[in-house]
């Protein structure tokens, strides 16, 4: 039976960045949001005015777009003018954004490009904290509001072929902790999730992400978590229920961080290792 919702945010106003295509995490976190009575500003860079089809979404949840992209001022300052506008003061803000450039054209971890690196760690990371600076100097945020970004266990561990977004997620989810210690006072909240491989257009741009994919599904107890299981859990720390919780990277990923091997994989590797048994 599908969900109808539970009004979790009826009465809320805030901005969601990062939904592009139907398999983003964003868009799904857009239709939670709605279904949970959130009015809200989608936000995309420009070129994905051409890439993406966020004017669907737009449709299905009468929202109003902001092409804005988060690694420039102006863009910013631009749309959270037009936010308050819109509604005055926003309750939430939902970072979804990421790009690693070096990952995308197969550049090893050793051998970075050095203006690719930097723009990753801008667009990745850097992008947040210039998003809450923006809303912070328009006077936007409202007192008791929540922030939520998207993260990945590749900021805690070595997932090898994550190179550079290891760093760029790294220094996202110390911006959330050094932003909520100041925020705090204001009663305001800003978390990370670290969710699991997800089918989206970020995440097959990583090499072997498949085998990534795969390897999280077998050892994760509940399987890798989907985009619409994310989306509820970050409407829930969108909602006043969570109002206690700040500065945390909040693992979404069916337990995939606290495992080590599993039985699935026990008897997979033995089946590759084992010499001779195929003969
Ligand atoms: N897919 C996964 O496996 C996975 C796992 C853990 C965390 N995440 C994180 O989830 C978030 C969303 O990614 P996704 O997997 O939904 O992929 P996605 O490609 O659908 O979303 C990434 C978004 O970032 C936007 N973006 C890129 N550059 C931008 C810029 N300069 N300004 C504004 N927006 C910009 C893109 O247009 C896109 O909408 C990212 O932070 C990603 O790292 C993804």
């Amino acid at each position: 039976m599908e969900n109808a919702g539970y009004g979790l945010l009826e009465g809320k106003r805030g901005i969601i960045f990062g939904a592009l295509v139907e398999s983003s995490i964003a868009w799904s976190i857009a239709e939670a949001a709605h279904r949970e009575g959130a009015q809200f500003i989608l936000s995309n860079a420009p070129v994905a005015r051409r890439l993406g089809s966020l004017d669907v979404l737009a449709e299905r949840t009468g929202s109003p777009i902001n092409w804005a992209d988060a690694t420039s001022d102006e863009d910013l300052q631009q749309l959270f003018a037009q936010a308050k506008e819109e509604f005055g003061q926003v309750d939430f803000l939902v970072h979804s954004i990421g790009m690693g450039l070096n990952v995308r054209k197969n550049r090893e971890y050793e051998d970075l490009h050095y203006d690719w690196y930097h723009k990753t760690l801008d667009i990745s990371a850097i992008s947040l904290h210039r998003i809450v600076h923006h809303a912070l100097e328009a006077e936007v945020l409202a007192d008791g509001g929540s922030i939520i970004c998207l993260s990945y266990i590749g900021a805690q561990r070595i997932f090898s072929k994550y190179s550079e977004m290891g760093d760029a997620k790294a220094l996202l989810e110390s911006i959330v902790r050094s932003f909520g210690y100041r925020l705090g006072r204001r009663g305001v909240r800003i978390n990370a999730i670290s969710q699991s491989p997800t089918r989206t257009v970020a995440g097959s741009g990583i090499a072997g992400f498949d085998a990534m994919f795969e390897f999280a599904d077998r050892l994760a107890p509940l399987g890798n978590a989907d985009a619409a299981s994310c989306a509820d859990y970050t409407v829930s720390l969108l909602s006043d229920l969570t109002r206690m919780v700040t500065m945390q990277t909040l693992y979404h990923d069916g337990g995939f961080s606290a495992m080590g091997i599993s039985d699935a994989l026990i008897e997979n590797l033995t089946e590759v290792l084992t010499p001779g048994e195929a003969d």
